[in-house]
């Protein structure tokens, strides 16, 4: 039986991209999120994906969706995103809750939910997409900042908790990827704002080049557990440190 890859947020960007890397390395991939109708699009174009709805805010969502599973060998916990980009004097509650909904609690319940499967399978993957902004804080970065922090935070203590189980934790902590919706979430709709992020930055990462490296992270041998990989385009050196011609 093929081994099973489980990705959350798989509707677009580095989920996507991840869900298509796993089914070309031969996974059984579970391609997870709420917009279906894309999840179904990408089902039926690639071979071995196959769609399922999943609200990651939603706890009767995700135990739902773990019913649905008859094993899980690898997840890779990829739901996530930020909303705004105000200071914390002036930021919104409502807006930090959704952060913290989506990026921690909601990988807290896909986690709790599948753990034991992962444990099961004898040699479990469970994969965070953090951030470097779970690394490094900067001016506007408030509530995504504390949120990927905080997910973060709960890779390393998995890691220490679960130490001596058949199951790998990883973290892969992005830094500038140009994906299609990320900063036009982030600016609420706001197009122009969006493409100023990545305005005159010679070569932002790809999604796929995101899912290349988690790719290679989940098929390393069963004993090698690459804890964190930081990956950032050439043309950004540091956060603030970034090359725009
Ligand atoms: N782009 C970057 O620069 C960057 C850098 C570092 C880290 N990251 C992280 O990488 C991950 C993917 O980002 P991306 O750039 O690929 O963004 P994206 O294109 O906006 O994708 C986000 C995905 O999360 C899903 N999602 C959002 N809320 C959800 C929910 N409640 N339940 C289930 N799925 C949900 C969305 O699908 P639905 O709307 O269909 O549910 C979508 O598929 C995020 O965790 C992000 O924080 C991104």
């Amino acid at each position: 039986m093929n081994r099973t890859a489980v990705v959350t947020g798989a509707s677009s960007g580095i989920g996507e991209a991840t869900a298509r890397r796993l089914a070309a390395e031969g996974f059984d991939v579970v391609a997870a999120a709420r917009r279906r109708e894309r999840l179904d699009r990408l089902a039926a174009e690639v071979p071995g994906i196959r769609a399922a709805t999943l609200d990651v805010t939603s706890q009767e969502s995700v135990d739902a969706f773990a019913a649905s599973l008859d094993r899980c060998d690898v997840l890779i916990n990829n739901a996530g995103g930020a909303v705004g980009l105000e200071p914390v004097a002036s930021g919104d509650v409502a807006d930090w809750q959704q952060m913290y909904d989506v990026n921690v609690l909601g990988t807290l319940r896909v986690t709790q939910a599948l753990l034991p499967r992962l444990i099961d399978s004898g040699d479990g993957v469970l994969l965070m997409l953090t951030s470097v902004a779970g690394l490094v804080s900067y001016e506007g970065g408030g509530g995504y900042n504390a949120a990927k922090h905080a997910q973060t935070s709960m890779t390393e203590v998995l890691r220490l908790e679960l130490v001596g189980k058949p199951v790998r934790i990883v973290e892969v902590a992005p830094g500038m990827v140009h994906t299609e919706e990320f900063s036009l979430n982030r600016f609420r709709g706001d197009s122009s704002a969006a493409d100023r992020v990545y305005q005159g930055v010679p070569d932002p990462l790809s999604a796929d080049d995101v899912a290349d490296a988690i790719s290679w992270c989940v098929t390393r041998p069963a004993h090698v557990n690459i804890d964190r990989l930081v990956i950032r385009p050439r043309a950004q050196a540091a956060q603030h440190k970034i090359h725009r011609v």
